[in-house]
């Protein structure tokens, strides 16, 4: 196979979006539109991806910083013919090249795949729709071999009966593309430089003109505004869920799941209704997610339940664990094997090695905790004076009773029982009971303040 290049059309301001993002920035599944089909491009291994922008300034070049696309500026924007034109000295003349657009997201490699399987001469998307209104259509003549695409706005009443449009998405010789793309000219009704005149172009040169179909229809919608968006999203999500379910994951309802990243599950995982996963998540085997649980960039390990409501942020979490309900987990959290915690317990940057609890109402953050500590409802680490952060070392075995606040630094050294209420500012030693707090006493006889 030749070499391929990317070409991806990315200029439009996308006025129905009424926003001040560019259209091609604006999210679906947590990516943007834009990086979608960069993904996807970035499958087939090509040699190079251009992606042509124009509205925003430089807002789609700064997105998408981290991969090696070459971004080039089409300004004033003419039409998709003079859009590629801008690439041309990006393309190299053995290649083929691969037109894609920034707002058509869901394209899939496998589809692009097929696509370079069909053919060295020029192969266009096509797909045969019901209502094929806007879009350009696909001409053949009585052989069936393709002669033209002729857009909505140049068609007379008889092409438009025609129900097998132009995607857009197309595959060329870049060697030939160049020589057509220079031949274009504006003498349309939309007076605009049309990518799609090539295809009376390639007939003309006796270069075969072949078509292929996406392996979904969903693949090839493009978003115009946020009524179509928040539709391909629903689309994706089911795609998602459906492939979730087909793997043996359990679904309170696929139509309640957000999965804006990658979700890989073990055996028996059951996901309730309304979570949302994001970034790179894992959940290992009999995994449990209890409703509207937010978990983000975190791996969970086998037989852990997570209760409802929790949010678990780039943590580790081990076996068998039971998390929340209403728990949060913070960056950098990571609990070992048969750790509990419970409602509105915050851990942040911290380790707590097996069978410890943290069951109510504490903040753990900067700790380093061991095994079978048991912290009371409301204890706090004060971790910070204002300007550093300190650490707090919990040993094994340790028993904190409740309100406690833990001055960092401090290590609470293994078997320390904390009384109730103490704020602890310096070690305590091994298996003996530290406390801090005022002797109770009773004032014999007083009286309560009566209203005059
Ligand atoms: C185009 C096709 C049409 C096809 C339809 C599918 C042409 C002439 N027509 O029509 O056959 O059925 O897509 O949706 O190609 N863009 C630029 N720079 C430009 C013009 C457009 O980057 O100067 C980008 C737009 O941002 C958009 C894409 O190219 O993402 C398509 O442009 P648009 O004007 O929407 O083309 P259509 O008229 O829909
Ligand atoms: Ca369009």
């Amino acid at each position: 196979m030749k070499p391929l290049n990317v070409v991806i059309l990315a200029a439009g301001k996308g006025t129905r979006m009424y926003s001040s993002k560019p259209k091609v920035l604006h999210t679906l599944a947590g990516l943007s539109l834009v990086q979608h089909v960069l993904n996807s491009a970035a499958q087939l291994l090509p040699q190079n991806i251009v992606v042509i922008y124009g509205h925003g300034g430089d807002a789609v070049p700064l997105s998408l910083q981290a991969t090696n696309a070459q971004f080039v500026l089409q300004e004033p924007q003419l039409g998709t013919g003079h859009a590629v034109q801008q690439a041309m000295p990006h393309l190299s003349d053995g290649s083929q090249t691969l037109v894609l657009y920034g707002d058509v997201p869901l394209i899939q490699h496998t589809t692009l795949h097929k696509m370079q399987q069909a053919g060295s001469g020029l192969i266009l998307l096509t797909v045969n729709m019901e209502n094929p209104s806007g879009y350009g259509r696909i001409v053949r003549d009585a052989q069936h071999n393709v002669t033209c695409i002729v857009e909505e706005k140049d068609a007379s009443d008889e092409i438009k009966l025609i129900q097998e449009v132009n995607t857009g998405i197309l595959l060329a010789p870049t060697l030939q593309l160049k020589k057509w793309l220079s031949a274009l000219r504006t003498n349309n009704n939309q007076g605009e430089y049309y990518l799609t005149d090539i295809v009376g172009m390639a007939v003309a040169d006796g270069i075969p003109v072949q078509t292929v179909q996406p392996t979904h229809e969903w693949e090839i919608h493009g978003i115009n505004n946020k009524s179509q968006l928040a539709v391909l999203e629903r689309t994706w999500q089911q795609v998602e869920a459906h492939r979730l379910l087909l793997q043996g994951v359990t679904l309170a309802d696929p139509a309640r799941l957000d999965v804006r990243g990658k979700l890989v599950c073990g055996r028996d995982v059951e996901i309730d209704v309304g979570c949302i996963f994001e970034e790179s998540v894992t959940l290992g085997n009999n995994v449990q997610i209890g409703a509207y649980c937010i978990i983000k960039n975190s791996t969970i390990a086998d037989g852990t339940k997570v209760a409802p409501y929790s949010h678990i942020d780039s943590s580790i979490v081990g076996d068998k664990c039971l998390i929340g309900p209403y728990a949060r987990l913070r960056p950098g959290t990571r609990l070992h094997a048969d750790v509990h915690v419970g409602n509105f317990v915050e851990i942040k940057n911290s380790e707590i090695a097996q069978a410890s609890k943290a069951n109510h109402l504490s903040y753990i953050g900067d700790t380093t905790m061991g095994r079978r500590v048991n912290v009371g409802a409301g204890t706090i680490t004060c971790n910070y004076d204002g300007a550093n952060k300190f650490r707090t070392i919990i040993e094994d075995d340790v028993f904190i009773g409740s309100d406690t606040q833990l001055v960092a630094p401090v290590t609470i050294s293994r078997g320390s029982t904390i009384g109730a209420g103490s704020t602890i500012t310096r070690n305590t030693p091994p298996d003996e009971l530290t406390l801090s707090r005022s002797k109770q006493m009773t004032i014999n006889g007083w009286q309560r303040p009566k209203k005059k």
